[in-house]
């Protein structure tokens, strides 16, 4: 696997990688890397013929009060996770070389950056539609890997790419999850071993809601006993627990489309999200 850090040198790799016809898997990171980056990587292997990592810690995603400056950072464990799982290039840009002009975000995100995370962090979605764009006009790929986990992030890739008519296929891939059912996710690594155990009630009061909805439950109940789950179990505050379109995100009360189930909540300093499908019988 070439490390490379030059946007020249990745624009002559990249040429060389399309010279003899070979189609390009990408899979952006921000690194601490985990097992479902790594299922992003299994993936993207499986649809090209070479598969372009990056780390980047995106500062124009990150709000005021958020994390960047302690953000996880171990580059040279990351590399060698991405190398064993047959990563060809991984693209280790610094923030000068992403933002020559200064770290701002220059893309308004779409209407899928509406509520949600859009409301709890506002500008995050800018700066990842920022960041992103100019990933793919470098990395120029033919397909690229995104978590479900971030299903958010998801949607409004998704928007930018249809909006911009950005040559990429977009793939989003389930959530990977430990045993006990939380979504692996780099800020796990804030956890205290308490907040640890306390935050798996996330998936469970998810669980427990996404089979209540679809049993014909009443939406607002089901919604209504997760926040309640989560506030026993120490989540605070809780930024929501939502019902929405699963294409368009649009806010939902009732299942009469495939949906899905969203919720973000700080357990200590740590704030979590996961969402699950939810579909109509
Ligand atoms: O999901 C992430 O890790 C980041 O938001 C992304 C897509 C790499 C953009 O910085």
């Amino acid at each position: 696997m070439q490390i490379i850090r030059d946007a020249d040198a990745l624009r002559r790799e990249i040429d060389a990688l399309k010279a003899d016809g070979g189609s390009i898997a990408f899979v952006p990171t921000m690194g601490a890397l985990h097992d479902g980056h790594l299922a992003l990587v299994a993936e993207a292997r499986l649809r090209a013929d070479h598969v372009v990592a990056s780390i980047f810690v995106n500062p124009t995603q990150f709000g005021a009060n958020e994390d960047l400056s302690v953000y996880p950072r171990r580059e040279a464990a990351d590399a060698a996770l991405l190398d064993a799982a047959g990563v060809a290039i991984l693209w280790a840009p610094d923030v000068e070389t992403m933002y020559p002009d200064g770290p701002a975000a220059t893309i308004r995100a779409g209407a899928a950056a509406q509520g949600l995370d859009g409301d709890s962090r506002p500008g995050h979605f800018d700066g990842v539609a920022t960041i992103v764009a100019r990933l793919f006009d470098q990395v120029r790929p033919d397909v690229a890997l995104f978590g479900e986990k971030d299903y958010q992030q998801l949607a409004v890739i998704r928007e930018l790419v249809r909006g911009r008519s950005i040559p990429v296929e977009i793939v989003g891939v389930p959530t990977q999850r430990d045993a006990d059912g939380l979504a692996l996710s780099s800020r796990n690594a804030y956890l205290s071993e308490e907040e640890r155990t306390a935050a798996r009630t996330l998936p469970r009061a998810l669980g427990e809601a996404a089979a209540a909805i679809e049993a014909g439950g009443d939406v607002a109940e089901a919604l209504e006993k997760a926040r309640a789950r989560l506030e026993g179990a120490g989540f605070d505050p809780i930024d929501y627990v939502a019902l929405h379109d699963a294409e368009t995100l649009a806010p939902m009360n009732v299942l009469d489309r495939p949906a899905r189930l969203l919720a973000a909540a700080r357990m200590g300093r740590t704030r979590l999200i996961d969402n699950l499908p939810v579909n109509p019988a």
